[in-house]
């Protein structure tokens, strides 16, 4: 049984009432159970999405070789360097719904030979093919990541997925594995996650899941796994709460996957005509923001269910692999672009999602935020030669030390806030026992106002040592300027003590904190 509620209002109690700034101390208290533990959280948890779109790639990682921006064989230095200090595990290329209309034939050979494409999905932009199979190869290689390719399932056929496949991975004497070896490309790569189609209900083909359930299973049988290069099957998933979708997939076709998506994005207002800006927001549509967000746990809770009636070893993972927010797009910036600034609410966010996607580890084992750089939630965010890293990335790189940990349990229960016709837990929490032998326990703060003076019995664990770090600001919208110091960004935390077997914290209002117990 899960420990941990993120829960409302239960022992909640009023401490002091500030009559100046009108902020309260909310009180909870709970218990660590660290000889309980639970599941390994895979580090693929902390994965990303980097899709053909808008300034996603090229300008975010591409800027060729020529380029006056500092890059190795065309991809940016500054990219690279930074997100390998989040230690990066997973990047899921080429979409998004661009991977059903990609053909890898057009981003392979002299990249002057390359065709020019359009980018139907998003704007009609030109699509140089610069950055095709051996671009990308290049960049998750440089960044220590692991790929994770999306096959085009909705515009093509098993034939040219198998022919793809072959020139990445054959070690043999064949032609598309010389033809590889022409390129550049000697020694073969691994291709260790690869799904089958994006969005099959949508822009991947518009199928139904009866329909999508036949397509995957032909193209599953046409995948050709090997003991060299034993991939990871990922079948296209639901939207958000469609489970139906998730109980024909996994009825029809389960024994011929080992993942199945689920793709969730948290729009302030819920609505995609007006979703909301992603700065210049108030306490309202910061509450709002939130209230969407959690519901990312009763998603995962109910495809959970339905995936353990055909597989209750949890032999198929279920992969997040588009979660987000999503904004109106910056003023000024192409609508089909998707360029949205990057605030403390999103920093904030994002820890609120890793602490669910903890809570669910048994199920879920991969996720891709989207997007990596200048799209939806991004790590950062680029204007020529530079850069900023957003209080998005700064969160990931909090969460490092979760990263193939495992699990602990936690009872304790939040005080809640409200905002209007929301009320909300003022945080979640997740804890675990990392590979370096310590406990971690991670905090995201949702309450704006009001900080949190938290007990923790920690049950006889032997620890002494309290450190960790805290990222807030005095503003919902802090954010990072591009060329400038980080402002909103991760500093040593001096609110946790431990004293007679207990840990006691002062959680500041929307802040993220992660200690480490040793
Ligand atoms: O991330 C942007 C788009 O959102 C992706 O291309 C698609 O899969 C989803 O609808």
């Amino acid at each position: 049984m899960k420990r941990l509620l993120t829960a409302f209002a239960a022992g909640a109690a009023l401490l002091l009432a500030s009559a100046a700034g009108h902020t309260e101390t909310l009180t909870a208290t709970g218990s660590l159970h660290a000889d309980q533990p639970g599941p390994q959280i895979s580090r693929y948890i902390y994965g990303q999405f980097s899709e053909h779109l808008g300034r996603g790639i090229y300008d975010g990682v591409w800027v060729g070789e020529n380029s006056k921006i500092p890059n190795v064989r065309g991809i940016r230095t500054d990219v690279v360097t930074a997100l390998k200090a989040i230690h990066v595990p997973v990047i899921r290329w080429p979409g998004g719904c661009f991977a059903d209309e990609y053909h890898w034939r057009d981003g392979i050979g002299p990249r002057d030979q390359r065709p020019v494409r359009k980018n139907n999905w998003w704007a009609g932009s030109d699509e140089t093919n610069a950055f095709g199979t051996h671009e990308f190869m290049d960049f998750v290689g440089q960044v220590g990541a692991d790929p994770y390719i999306s096959i085009n399932v909705g515009s093509s056929n098993p034939t040219e997925m198998r022919e793809w496949v072959e020139y990445m991975t054959s070690s043999g004497d064949d032609t598309l594995a010389q033809e590889r070896r022409k390129n550049g490309q000697d020694k073969p790569w691994k291709t260790p996650i690869i799904g089958f189609g994006n969005e099959a209900w949508g822009c991947g083909g518009e199928m139904t899941p009866e329909f999508y359930s036949n397509e995957l299973r032909r193209y599953s049988g046409f995948y050709h796994r090997s003991a060299d290069n034993p991939t990871i099957r990922v079948a296209s998933g639901a939207n958000s709460d469609d489970t139906h979708w998730t109980d024909v997939v996994m009825k029809n076709a389960a024994k011929q996957i080992d993942a199945l998506s689920l793709h969730y994005y948290t729009l302030p207002t819920g609505k995609w005509d007006k979703k909301g800006p992603s700065n210049g927001f108030d306490a309202q549509a910061w509450a709002d923001t939130f209230a969407g967000t959690l519901k990312m746990d009763k998603l995962i809770t109910d495809h959970s269910a339905v995936m353990d009636s055909y597989d209750p070893q949890k032999r198929v993972g279920l992969f997040v692999d588009e979660w987000g927010t999503w904004y109106d797009v910056e003023p000024g910036t192409n609508p089909g672009h998707l360029y949205q600034l990057n605030t403390l609410r999103d920093g904030v966010l994002a820890a609120v999602n890793f602490n669910i996607f903890h809570h669910h580890a048994d199920r879920v084992k991969l996720t891709a935020i989207a997007q990596t750089i200048n799209v939806l939630q991004a790590m950062i965010l680029t204007e020529g030669d530079q850069i900023a890293l957003t209080p998005t990335y700064y969160a990931y790189q909090m969460y490092v030390p979760f990263q193939d940990a495992t699990e602990l349990p936690l009872d304790l229960t939040a005080p809640t806030f409200t905002q209007g016709d929301k009320t909300l837990p003022a945080f979640n929490v997740s804890a675990a026992r990392g590979k370096d032998g310590k406990v971690y326990i991670g905090f995201a703060g949702m309450d704006p106002k009001d900080a949190v003076s938290l007990t923790i019995d920690l049950g006889g664990l032997k620890v002494s040592k309290v450190s960790g770090q805290v990222m807030t600001a005095d503003k919902m919208d802090a954010m990072n300027a591009i060329g400038q110091p980080a402002t909103v960004k991760p500093v040593d935390f001096k609110g946790a003590k431990i004293a007679g077997g207990k840990l006691t914290v002062t959680l500041p209002a929307k802040s993220v904190v992660v200690l480490a117990l040793q």
